[in-house]
């Protein structure tokens, strides 16, 4: 389905959802800027996604903590010394590899008993940390069309993920004391204002902590447009659980997800479980929420199991107390007392849910008839998610009708995002709709005048009807509820 991913990206972009970044200097790799629509769209998403973590539950609150942090934070949390990739150069091609993305990539043009042998055996290797296995794999299956000779590649080797800069006046002696990190993640933001939250929020365990962001990865193999990139943005939370809950909060929250992505109107068929079999160094079980891209099965949300690592860590490292007093009895009538909750976080990709949900929605429909050739695009979005809610038309430019609409503007504009437009034929107006996902149409006429009714248009039908003009925004209201 490469031609769909490629329709998608030349769509993103004609349409002003998605542009390169610094396009003119001829961009930036892996680097991505939302135009007029993606912006909406993603914040949509955002929205979304933060309503029904945070309003619809009572023991989830929400904050907002800085991009950059104290370094000693990367140390406790594992990333500075394992939070990196094992990678492959061809001397031959002078390119680097993320030795996964090499392999699975190859797997891609094998028939599918022997893509998955040589997926698990990867697997195998890469649990293991079994760096030269993992060259004697690539070398073996002449990746990338090299010849069955190991001086092509170099050997396999850790690469860091982390993006670091300084911080206040640059030192002179390039000591690492200055040095200071982009986040990899959100989740640290939150395990450090743990108690502050708890304490403040006088919150009672089970209870979770959201957040949503940027976050940056040095990504040696960006691909699939904003499905990995440099910089993006996650949406994290954290749930601290009693020791011993973990097993049962792990799997309310996996379904919980998983309920939410149907929520979206998307077939539970594009969606599947993927279990980790390698865990992150964090973590006591995990699975992927894998959606069905238009390059297949992929990653865009991640279920984990976090243990009590991070809290424990920063306990250690901080000197602080990261503890919780659980007042609840335990069966003995005892109270469970002092305990280092356990976490089970939730974090999915807001850039990835963005491809998601325009994957699902993007359609190219053949709209011929016997006697004239035609079709359109139209963005399938659900309305609560659209950039645009509603356009509102007047047919001609004059008679009063742009009057007339704007009045509409003016009654619905401070309730939610509308398009006013009076140019082109009524047909190019639509069709330039339903390319942005517009889910409502109003186009106002002269019958308008007499009746005070308008045509509403629908988007996915293309149908249309008469409504009274005074119904027009409850109508859109009561669609666009998230
Ligand atoms: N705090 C846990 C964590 O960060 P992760 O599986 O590394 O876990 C979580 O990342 C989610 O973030 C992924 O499921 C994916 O949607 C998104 N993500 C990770 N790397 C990304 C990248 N380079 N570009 C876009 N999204 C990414």
């Amino acid at each position: 389905n490469e031609n769909k991913l490629q329709d998608i990206i030349g769509h993103c972009k004609e349409y002003g959802f998605v542009f390169q970044s610094s396009e003119i200097y001829d961009g930036l790799s892996a680097v991505y800027d939302y135009g007029q629509y993606g912006s909406e769209l993603k914040k949509n998403i955002r929205d979304y996604w933060w309503k029904s973590m945070t309003q619809m539950h009572e023991n989830i609150v929400g904050i907002d903590a800085a991009i950059f942090m104290h370094p000693t934070v990367w140390k406790a949390s594992g990333h500075v010394d394992n939070f990196s990739d094992p990678m492959i150069d061809n001397k031959e091609s002078k390119k680097r590899y993320r030795v996964d993305h090499l392999i699975e990539g190859h797997a891609e043009t094998l028939p599918e008993a022997d893509a998955k042998a040589l997926l698990d055996e990867m697997d195998r290797l890469l649990a293991a940390d079994d760096f030269s296995g993992l060259k004697d794999l690539i070398i073996k299956h002449k990746m990338k069309g090299q010849p069955n000779d190991s001086n092509e590649w170099t050997d396999v080797r850790q690469f860091n993920l982390m993006f670091d800069t300084e911080m206040g006046a640059v030192a002179s002696d390039n000591s690492d004391d200055n040095k200071v990190y982009l986040r990899p993640e959100t989740a640290q933001g939150i395990f450090v204002n743990f108690l502050n939250v708890q304490k403040t929020g006088r919150m009672k365990v089970p209870f979770g902590i959201a957040q949503t962001g940027k976050a940056f990865r040095n990504e040696i193999v960006a691909r699939g447009f904003i499905f990995r990139m440099r910089e993006f943005e996650q949406m994290e939370m954290q749930f601290f659980v009693r020791p011993g809950t973990q097993k049962e909060w792990y799997e309310y929250w996996k379904e919980a997800r998983m309920k939410w992505h149907l929520s979206l109107g998307i077939p539970a068929e594009h969606y599947r479980f993927h279990d980790h079999v390698k865990l992150a160094h964090y973590a006591d079980a995990a699975c992927d929420i894998e959606y069905d891209f238009p390059m297949g099965f992929k990653e865009v949300e991640g279920v984990h199991s976090r243990t009590d690592f991070d809290l424990k860590s920063h306990q250690q490292f901080s000197g602080k107390k990261m503890q919780y007093f659980d007042n609840d009895l335990d069966e003995n009538g005892k109270p469970y007392g002092n305990y280092v909750p356990y976490v089970i976080e939730t974090s999915i990709g807001l850039d990835r849910a963005v491809m998601m949900v325009l994957s699902e929605a993007y359609e190219l429909q053949d709209l011929s008839t016997e006697e004239k050739k035609d079709d359109r695009v139209v963005l399938k979005f659900p309305p609560m998610l659209a950039p645009i809610k509603l356009a509102i038309l007047p047919l001609t430019k004059k008679d009063g009708l742009p009057e007339i609409a704007r009045e509409l503007m003016k009654e619905c504009m401070p309730l939610f995002r509308c398009f006013y437009e009076e140019k082109d034929a009524i047909g190019k107006r639509y069709r330039r709709q339903d390319a942005i996902g517009t889910p409502f149409c109003i186009t106002v006429d002269h019958q308008t005048k007499e009746d005070q009714t308008v045509t509403i248009r629908y988007r996915d039908s293309m149908e249309q009807e008469r409504i009274p003009l005074s119904s027009v925004k409850q109508l859109v209201l009561d669609k666009i509820q998230m």
